[in-house]
């Protein structure tokens, strides 16, 4: 077997973690989130999220990866023989995000060329779902290709597996020093511009007054460690893979806090940047907030056009700076979302990298060509929302109720990572890891069940988005259910170079 490889520097892991974490979730995703559930109440629980389970979880997920350097089916295996399969379902879940992943940045590579004429027109919502994405009538309906989204689609794949050819060094870390300096220089830019608008305050004002009659939802909860989860990519994956290739004396806990603030303060700055933007929108069409905010695709494809239409000078270069930072926060995070099945596949296979890229990789891509037809919108939408609710944040709880009360490996890893890291991990790391994350995020999940189930057999609630019994059976429930059961067979086929026997020698060695 080829010797693990491995980050440059310590730099170089921070920053391709980062990258990881820096996605379009925080730039696309975190201010709606943020909005749709209390605007400065989301703070409560979202700080709640992240310093008790974000974190924690990302300590964890670097321990583990370093410990035991292997992808996550590997690292699992290597903890005990029967959960292999819980490594499997992150890695299955990782791979159906990046198959409509890569289709979000894919339309961000579009529309930032179609920043330069402003080619949206002011008609931006009919130009996003008329002209560009030419969406199908229904849910469930395919259509033909969508030239203008396949395109840059195939633009996007080539990229991120050429970077993955390159290796971990000399691709990921390479790529990552170049697009995360960059990314932080545009964002500056425009958030710098964004707050100097007129209106900007009012916007901003919307985003961080507090709506506290929403804070005792339990849907703004969910919403909260919704949005950490994915936001740190944790739970699927990825922060597992990339710690796997520290060296053994690397440093763990301080490395934790410097990606997780990192993060948070970059979607911080996004929801900043965005708001004070909407503000501006606001004024100038002279309606409250709330009428020109939308959630997800609404707000990065469709408000935001219409500003830059409004935008006070050079607003082709604004529309390209936002549009292209979106496509490098997320390609350095599609980078590692696709890294851990190559990972997984290299560890299990034993095949080379570039056999892992090319068969992994390339099935990514063939899938992702769904969402790149006229009905791609539909199936991408239902299956975001189910694999987040039920892959990466049920895999969260899934993940820490393993680790601190089946395998009750808390202890070994915090004494492994305190002997490496800078900082000393307190109890709290043991009480947030085995008690307050599991309760939480339990009676979260339980509920969030609840909910989806009672929509899906009880019509007149309506399912999600209102879309058919059938459609969320099959692109929703369907979908985070076959990640549940391909993680699963992957287990059957045979370990091409036996690595629990090593591993087990190997980690006795070490204690
Ligand atoms: N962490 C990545 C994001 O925020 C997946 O988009």
């Amino acid at each position: 077997m080829e010797m693990r490889s491995q980050w440059g520097t310590r730099a170089g892991f921070i920053l391709a973690a980062m990258g990881s974490a820096i996605g379009l979730g925080n730039i696309w995703r975190f201010p709606a989130v943020a909005y749709e559930n209390g605007g400065g109440a989301f703070f409560i629980p979202y700080l709640f999220a992240l310093l008790t389970a974000g974190i924690p979880i990302l300590i964890l997920e670097f321990t583990m990866g370093q410990k035991y350097r292997g992808s996550a089916p590997l690292t699992f295996r290597k903890m005990n023989k029967n959960t292999e399969f819980i490594g499997w379902w992150m890695v299955l879940v990782a791979f159906v995000i990046s198959t409509y992943y890569s289709v979000i940045i894919a339309w961000a590579m579009s529309y930032s060329v179609f920043s330069f004429n402003l080619s949206w027109g002011a008609d931006t919502e009919g130009f996003l779902f008329g002209d560009y994405l030419n969406l199908a009538e229904a849910e469930g309906q395919v259509g033909s290709f969508v030239p203008g989204v396949l395109i840059p689609l195939i633009l996007v794949w080539i990229i991120v597996l050429g970077v993955l050819f390159k290796g971990v060094k000399k691709g990921i870390e390479v790529a990552n020093r170049i697009f995360i300096p960059l990314l932080a220089v545009i964002f500056l830019i425009i958030v710098i511009r964004a707050v100097t608008l007129p209106g900007a305050m009012e916007g901003l004002n919307a985003f961080f007054a507090p709506d506290f009659s929403q804070i005792m939802s339990a849907d703004v909860w969910v919403a909260a460690y919704g949005q950490i989860f994915f936001s740190l990519s944790i739970a699927f994956a990825i922060m597992i893979t990339y710690s796997s290739y520290l060296g053994k004396k690397s440093d763990i806990t301080n490395n934790a806090f410097i990606v997780g603030f990192g993060n948070s303060s970059f979607e911080l700055l996004a929801g900043i940047g965005v708001f004070a933007v909407l503000g501006f929108m606001a004024v100038q069409a002279a309606v409250p907030i709330d009428e020109v905010v939308a959630g997800g695709v609404g707000l990065a494809f469709v408000v935001f056009p219409a500003i830059i239409n409004e935008f006070p000078g050079l607003n082709s270069l604004f529309g390209f700076l936002f549009f292209a930072s979106l496509v490098l926060a997320g390609l350095s995070s599609l980078i590692s979302i696709t890294e851990t099945y190559v990972a997984g596949l290299v560890d299990k296979f034993n095949i080379s990298r570039a056999k892992a890229v090319m068969f992994g990789g390339g099935a990514a891509a063939l899938i992702s060509l769904l969402y790149a037809t006229q009905g791609g919108l539909f199936f991408l939408d239902a299956a975001d929302y189910f694999i987040n609710q039920f892959g990466v944040a049920l895999l969260g709880l899934v993940e820490v109720i393993l680790i601190a009360w089946i395998l009750r490996q808390v202890k070994n890893l915090r004494t492994h990572a305190d002997e490496i890291s800078d900082i000393r991990l307190g109890p709290w790391w043991t009480v947030t890891i085995a008690g307050i994350t599991p309760v939480v995020l339990g009676y979260m999940m339980i509920d969030l069940f609840r909910q989806n189930l009672m929509r899906q057999f009880d019509t007149p609630t309506g399912n999600y988005e209102g879309y058919s019994d059938t459609f969320i059976l099959w692109g929703g429930w369907g979908v985070a259910i076959a990640a549940l059961v391909i993680g699963i067979v992957m287990t059957l086929f045979k370990w091409r170079n036996d690595p629990q026997s090593k591993s087990e020698s190997k980690s006795e060695e070490a204690q």
